[in-house]
């Protein structure tokens, strides 16, 4: 996601500082490349050769020993930076940066940048709550530095209180809805159901549907593109999974409604574009079932419907459905929409040609509680996602204001 950033992490001198190992980690995976500036007080807590490794570049340290190629340090890391950030920010070096002063690479290099600074300040609670140190917080952000709250809890000295540096996860999120305003989802976790699931009938035969995964698949590729913590359910498909999405798969409903239910607590947003199957063989064979000259009967039972549960058990979860249908589109989806408990549905006529199962695209409409309905034209299903994506972002909105 953050392939072609060049990011640089200043490190300064707190117990935080080993924090910073697992950021640049993160960043270094997610494709940003990473610049390090170590203070004098840093390389107490940490290592260099720890960021080195880790970033795969030269740590910077001493203003005046500029690697190949570059002539001043500060100027080269000020002028290739798209975002900086300072972690752990000690109070020390927020006190010098909201009065400008220069004296070490870092400083003179932060004087220097044009880019976003992300200030992640860590320190112990006192030091915290002390109004020298709040004032040069709020003239930070006058001076349109990005402060991130600190987190609250136990420190490394005993004390309790804010002064703990933010969580990596929330410092990643920081930078990717600075850098990318598109990542409207970025603190989102949503879980997302996808293909048709297999009831088995015997070792050879199931009973199933004619669901690709194409929708589903396309949701979860769309969060992920917008920042989301993406964990998709998947039933069998011939697809390539969407990369930094974390995938489960499943056969049958049962097994759907496991995973699922495991993931409910834990995420924000749920979309349910699978196919389940709503019965399945009351009995298994164990052995393939021979052809006879007679008709063979299946005894059916019924599976639970997920998305009915999911609507039971709703705390603080946005809760999308899928309706396909053949017949009474906007009648039938209502009502599932109602009963289910949903947040909105999405409709569509799976007789009508580019719409349903298999194909690139779909043609849907919008249905929420109160009436109002959105007829979308056909569309590239990835597009489709958007579109669904964009609704669940303005009832976040809504929901977090
Ligand atoms: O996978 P593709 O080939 O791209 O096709 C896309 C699609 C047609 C599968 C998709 O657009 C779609 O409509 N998915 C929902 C299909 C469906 O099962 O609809 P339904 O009307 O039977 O179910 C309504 C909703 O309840 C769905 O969100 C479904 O996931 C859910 N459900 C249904 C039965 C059940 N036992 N548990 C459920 O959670």
């Amino acid at each position: 996601m953050l392939k072609g950033k060049f990011v640089v992490i200043g490190v300064t001198g707190g117990i935080a500082a080993h924090r910073a190992l697992d950021l640049t980690s993160t960043l270094v995976k997610a494709g940003a490349e990473v610049h390090v500036i170590m203070t004098r007080g840093a390389r107490e807590f940490v290592g260099p050769l720890a960021f080195e490794a880790l970033s795969g570049n030269r740590v910077h340290v001493d203003t005046f020993s500029a690697p190949p190629g570059w002539r001043y340090p500060h100027l080269e890391l000020a002028r290739r930076a798209d975002i900086a950030l300072v972690v752990p920010a000690t109070a020390n070096i927020m006190a010098k940066m909201a009065y400008g002063m220069a004296d070490d690479l870092l400083t003179t290099s932060i004087l220097a940048m044009t880019c976003p600074i992300v200030v992640c300040p860590a320190m112990n609670v006192y030091m915290y709550r002390n109004d020298i140190v709040q004032e040069n917080i709020k003239r930070l952000r006058k001076l349109g530095f990005i402060l991130m709250e600190p987190g609250v809890g136990r420190q490394a000295c005993g004390d309790e209180g804010p002064g703990r540096l933010a969580a990596v996860e929330d410092i990643v999120n920081m930078i990717k809805k600075v850098l990318m305003p598109e990542c409207d989802l970025a603190g989102s976790r949503v879980l997302v159901t996808a293909g048709g699931t297999r009831e088995p009938i015997d070792p050879v035969r199931y009973i199933s549907n004619r669901s690709s995964g194409k929708m589903g698949y396309a949701l979860a590729e769309a969060a992920v593109n917008r920042g989301a913590v993406v964990h998709l359910v998947t039933a069998p498909t011939c697809l390539e999974p969407p990369d930094g999405a974390k995938i489960y798969y499943v056969n049958t409903a049962i097994e759907m409604f496991r995973e699922v239910m495991n993931l409910y607590r834990e995420v924000d947003v749920v979309v349910k574009a699978a196919a389940v199957s709503d019965y399945r063989p009351k009995t298994v064979s164990d052995q393939k079932i021979k052809k006879s000259d007679s008709g063979l009967v299946l005894e059916l039972e019924k599976n639970t419907d997920i998305l009915y549960e999911l609507g039971k058990q709703k705390t603080h979860q946005i809760l999308v459905g899928f309706a396909a249908e053949t017949e009474d589109l906007i009648k039938n989806a209502r009502q599932k929409l109602a009963k289910k408990n949903l947040d909105f549905l999405v409709a569509n006529d799976v007789t009508q040609p580019g719409a349903g199962f298999g194909t690139d695209t779909n043609i849907a409409k919008l249905i929420f509680p109160g009436g109002r309905i959105e007829s979308l034209p056909m569309m590239d299903k990835l597009e489709l996602a958007d579109r669904i994506w964009d609704e669940v972002v303005k009832l976040r909105h809504g929901k977090t204001k």
